[in-house]
């Protein structure tokens, strides 16, 4: 079965933050500054320095150290500046294979080549030398023309390969980016979807922004969100933007009309629960996205109540889902809150005491917990934003 385009995406977007371990950590420097031209020489012997230092001063800045304690104080100083190491087995107190175990704990042989220089270089140094990531072993005493070429085609690979990942880097930033954007726009439609049946069912300007706000409050501030994952819950919220998109499927003569509805027309009005859950599960594209799995849940099971006479399937207790719960209590308070023509705002003390009693159908005791703990907070935002809203016939 096909992969969803927002699982791609979301797979992709989380994707980014594994991606630091895959490259190397000096490319930014690379990037910013160059690649490092600058080439170590570790060797306690004041003439072998000058000799293999003279090999490459033309090409590269010589930097050298006379022991493996002032060299490792020079890699760790500034590990992104070095091309290269040629490093001395023979050196007191501390020699190549013990600097290489140092550098080796730190992953730094895979991002500097060390080349490891030997008079005497028996197999099993060399084998440990290999283990600790040397690239090379060269014999003393050295052939210039060997020991040049070794390690210039060493610093080139090196440079070619932080070119590869920056290439990379960057093609993955713009997959990102993309991604993002195509997020962004489907919850964009979303919205405008959502907006749009706010529109034509009168409802107070900015309600299902306010829902997702509020459900998002819930779930992050308060257990109703326990166990759920980051993701879960920006789905979720995402979700609940849509929780009465079947209003779509209800005739405007009974969506807008003034006065109260007659019990068959309720009846009809009841349906945009069930109207909205089989719209949004006949996009099949979204079958496999788990935003859309919450948001057919809520859609269908917003108005259920806790003593199981809400409607459509008249739902018990928890058999209404954590997340279609919130969503309930979310939409009976903002309605509340809200200014209707037939009814001004209703006032915060007011509103609680109507949710408390039951008076918009009855809500579970673990939900009244968590919503009294929000409360303070939701009412704030009511307070400063003076909301007005046109009438329209509430449906819960
Ligand atoms: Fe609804
Ligand atoms: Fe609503």
């Amino acid at each position: 079965m096909d992969r969803t385009i927002d699982e791609y995406l979301l797979d992709l977007v989380g994707s980014r933050a594994d991606a630091p371990a895959e490259t190397d950590p000096f490319l930014p420097l690379a990037l910013k500054y160059g690649d490092p031209t600058t080439l170590l020489i570790v060797d306690d012997d004041l003439i072998n320095r000058a000799v293999l230092g003279n090999l490459f001063r033309d090409e590269y800045t010589i930097q050298e150290a006379s022991d493996g304690s002032a060299a490792l104080d020079l890699i760790r100083a500034d590990p992104g500046r070095f091309c290269a190491v040629l490093l001395d087995y023979r050196m007191e107190p501390m020699d190549g294979l013990a600097l290489l175990e140092r550098l080796d704990a730190k992953g730094l042989p895979r991002r500097i080549p060390v080349f490891l220089i030997s008079a005497e270089a028996s197999p099993e140094v060399m084998r440990r030398a290999y283990e600790l990531g040397v690239m090379d072993v060269i014999e003393k005493p050295v052939v210039p023309f060997v020991v040049t070429r070794r390690v210039r085609s060493v610093i080139e690979l090196f440079a070619a390969r932080r070119r590869l990942s920056s290439v990379v880097m960057e093609q993955q930033a713009e997959l990102v980016r993309r991604a993002g954007e195509i997020l962004e726009l489907n919850r964009g439609m979303i919205e405008t979807l959502a907006a749009a049946i706010e529109f034509r069912d009168s409802e107070s300007g900015g309600h299902v922004r306010r829902i997702h706000d509020i459900t998002r409050a819930f779930l992050t501030q308060t257990e109703m969100g326990d166990g759920l994952s980051d993701e879960e819950v920006t789905s979720i919220a995402l979700a609940s933007i849509m929780h009465d998109v079947g209003k779509i499927g209800i005739p405007d003569a009974i969506l807008g009309k003034p006065g109260r509805l007659t019990d068959e027309e309720f009846q009809i009005m009841k349906s945009h629960t069930v109207i909205g859950a089989e719209m949004l599960e006949n996009i099949p594209q979204m079958h496999k996205n788990r935003a859309f799995d919450f948001a057919v849940d809520i859609a269908r099971h917003h108005h259920e109540r806790w003593d199981g006479r809400g409607y459509p399937d008249g739902l018990i207790g928890d058999e209404q889902t954590r997340w279609a719960q919130v969503v309930s209590i979310a939409d009976v308070y903002d309605a509340l809150r809200c200014k209707r023509v037939y009814k001004s705002a209703i006032p915060r003390e007011e509103a609680c005491r109507m949710i408390d009693e039951g008076a918009c159908g009855t809500f579970g005791p673990r939900l009244l917990d968590a919503f009294h703990q929000i409360e303070p907070q939701l009412s704030t935002f009511y307070e400063q934003n003076s909301l007005t809203a046109a009438d329209t016939p509430t449906d819960w």
